[in-house]
């Protein structure tokens, strides 16, 4: 059914951009809420939620962050670091930390969508230290930090970079034939 919600969704599916330059305005604790909650309504594989989300808003954390950090950008507000809990990941078996990274995936698609629907922008950054970020948080050894997403309200929403077209990515049956619709 293409309803009124559908081309909301595809418009903000669409319209989010990585965002890497961010207004010195601070996120309020109620919307940072709202996307960490956007987070945890994600799916997991057998519903295991092998993660663990760690808010940063203290400007010295930021900052110190930052300096372990190539990837990450400008003056964000708040940083959400998604870790995966390794103890709870191996209830998916041998399977369990990679189905773990693509929960934390959608997750961290979740908050940032719904960051851009509150007109906040957000960007993954895989770019930092490990075991910097580890001991800067207190970060157990069970526990695997694994993709910041920072947020900020941008100073301006970027061009929209190239997507490779459907006709070219989509194969309909069978590897090769691709899609003409
Ligand atoms: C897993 C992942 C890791 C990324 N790491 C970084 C990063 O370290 N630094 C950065 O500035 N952008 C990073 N990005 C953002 C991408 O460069 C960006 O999403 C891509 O260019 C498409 O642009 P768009 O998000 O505006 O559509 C990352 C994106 C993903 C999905």
């Amino acid at each position: 059914m293409l309803g009124g919600r559908f081309l909301e969704l595809i418009t903000a599916i669409k319209g989010r951009r990585a965002v890497r330059r961010f207004r010195e305005e601070p996120i309020s604790l109620e919307h940072l809420k709202k996307i960490l909650e956007a987070g945890i309504w994600a799916p997991s594989g057998s519903n295991i939620q092998a993660w663990e989300f760690i808010l940063v808003t203290d400007k010295e954390n930021i900052e110190k962050i930052k300096l372990i950090s190539p990837g990450l950008f400008d003056n964000p507000q708040a940083l959400i670091v998604l870790c995966i809990n390794k103890k709870r990941a191996e209830k998916g078996g041998r399977l369990g930390e990679n189905t773990a990274l693509m929960d934390i995936s959608m997750a961290a698609q979740n908050m940032m969508l719904l960051a851009y629907s509150l007109g906040i922008g957000s960007c993954p950054v895989v770019s930092f230290n490990k075991t910097a970020i580890r001991e800067l948080l207190n970060i157990p050894e069970h526990v695997d930090p694994v993709l910041i997403l920072s947020f900020g309200y941008p100073k301006f929403w970027p061009k929209a970079p190239r997507r490779r077209p459907l006709k070219e990515v989509v194969h309909v049956e069978e590897y090769g034939k691709h899609f003409e619709g």
